[in-house]
């Protein structure tokens, strides 16, 4: 059992920088999320030197490419030692049954839905004809079918999606948000810790409310001892 469900989001452009921001957070977070901008930058020595904080590293690459591709590229992640990837639901059964087969039995598969920086009104501008949460129940549950373990969505769609599946998948859920507002935010479908604790989400994602504090250290902190008295009040244990 981690002693956080906060996965911190390192959105920063350097191993440095990254090393840093981890190093401060380590005792307050339960895994560490390396994302495109800085596995493009520093490439996967990043994975190694981060492991050595001994926290599970979740490599957010959101693959999505024709199965061959991603199977090879889920393999390669595999090497890395990781516990989670990435993948777009959207990217279909095949792809997605590629990417676990690549993966194998040590990595996480994760199936991304619609992203949080998404509205209703933006589904019709990329060609869906429904609203967030139906695309989200449909990528859910093809996911789902193709043996994905875990599921990314808003807390917003959680209740339902958890309702569905229960304990037989992991729900990893960015946009959440402290009491700050975050300057320029492109997250659309946001809460807050408690919320998406009592909605029964697993993995609370969060990046910029952290890594932009003046105190990253204390305000992982804060975040953490909000999650963890949601659990004692919301959760009954397992
Ligand atoms: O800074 P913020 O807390 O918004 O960071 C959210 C993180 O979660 C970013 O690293 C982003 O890439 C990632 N993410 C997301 N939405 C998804 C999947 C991942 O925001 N659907």
């Amino acid at each position: 059992m981690p002693t956080s469900p906060i996965c911190l989001a390192l959105d920063v452009p350097s191993l440095a920088a990254a090393k840093e921001l981890a190093a401060a957070c380590a005792p307050h977070v339960g895994m560490l999320k390396i994302g495109i901008e800085l596995f493009v930058a520093e490439g996967p020595r990043v994975v190694t030197e981060l492991k050595t904080l001994g926290l599970p590293i979740f490599l957010d690459l959101k693959l999505f490419d024709i199965p061959t591709t991603v199977q090879r590229a889920a393999k390669s992640v595999a090497g890395l030692g990781v516990s989670m990837v990435t993948v777009h639901a959207s990217g279909g059964r095949e792809m997605m049954e590629a990417a676990i087969e690549g993966a194998g039995p040590d990595v996480t598969v994760v199936a991304v839905t619609v992203l949080t920086s998404m509205t209703d009104g933006d589904m019709h501008r990329v060609g869906i004809d429904r609203p967030v949460i139906q695309q989200v129940r449909k990528l859910a549950d093809l996911a789902k079918g193709s043996g994905a373990k875990g599921l990314v969505c808003a807390t917003a769609e959680l209740q339902q999606i958890s309702g569905l599946f229960g304990h037989a998948m992991v729900y990893v859920t960015p946009g959440i948000r402290g009491d700050e507002p975050v300057s320029d935010d492109d997250q659309k479908r946001t809460m807050k810790v408690d919320e998406a604790i009592k909605a029964g989400t697993d993995w609370l994602v969060i990046g910029r409310p952290i890594r932009d504090a003046k105190n990253p250290a204390a305000s992982a902190a804060a975040m953490n001892a909000v999650a963890l008295a949601a659990i004692a009040k919301y959760r009954t244990p397992k």
